[in-house]
């Protein structure tokens, strides 16, 4: 075996594809609100914190709110995206994320979820994949959003691994960014014009195998 010893997995965008309902609510909440943002710009928003994402929507319909309006719109927001992720099925994981978790688990290597979301339980627990991590860190654990990388540091002492031995996965440029700024190996999920600094890009975990692992 390799020195990694431990695979640490964002959630959405890498296990699962909630961008788009994560678009349908904030759009919802944008409209009402009087404005529009693009596909394009929701790109930024992956891996962004729930109250750091609102921010940066209100800044694009110049719009200035108090923290306690803030507070009030996320919840809306978290209303309404609740709603679509209590009918997801794992018909919705992603190309070979279930493949992947149990091969790597079979073979020996820790698996942990480290992910900016607040609703990862559910999330988890609607595609049947609750049981396969074996340490789960998400935003009601750490709140410093990535490319702060406390989420994934916390992961790691979880696991009572060294950083350096533990391998993230991870489809947005702040979680690349987390994971290096945590001494970690990174494989991007994704485009590797855009995830820049990672030591592999494949374009899901479809592409993974236990022999790219252990290159790394
Ligand atoms: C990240 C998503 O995983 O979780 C972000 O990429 C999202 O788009 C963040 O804002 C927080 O999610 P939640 O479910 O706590 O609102
Ligand atoms: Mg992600």
């Amino acid at each position: 075996m390799s020195i990694i010893k431990a695979c640490i997995f964002d959630l959405d965008g890498v296990i699962v594809d909630t961008a788009v309902y994560h678009y349908e609510a904030w759009r919802r909440l944008a409209n009402q609100l009087g404005f529009d943002f693009t596909e394009e710009q929701n790109e930024e928003l992956k891996g962004i914190s729930r109250i750091e994402s609102l921010k940066i929507i209100l800044n694009w319909g110049n719009l200035q709110k108090d923290e306690d309006e803030i507070i009030a719109l996320a919840t809306l927001k978290n209303t309404w995206y609740v709603e679509m992720i209590t009918k997801m099925t794992p018909s919705e994981i992603l190309p070979g994320a279930q493949e992947f978790l149990e091969l790597v688990r079979e073979k020996g290597y820790k698996t942990a979820l480290g992910s900016a979301s607040k609703n990862s339980e559910t999330i988890l627990k609607q595609i049947g994949l609750f049981d396969h991590f074996d340490v789960l860190v998400d935003g009601n654990k750490v709140t410093k959003s990535k490319p702060d990388p406390s989420v994934f540091l916390v992961g790691a002492e979880e696991l009572g691994i060294d950083p350096s031995a533990c391998v993230v996965f991870e489809d947005a440029v702040a979680g690349v960014q987390a994971a290096l700024a945590g001494g970690m190996k990174v494989v991007g999920i994704g485009n590797e014009k855009i995830l820049k600094g990672a030591d592999l890009v494949v374009a899901g975990l479809h592409e993974m195998t236990i022999d790219k692992l252990e290159r790394l």
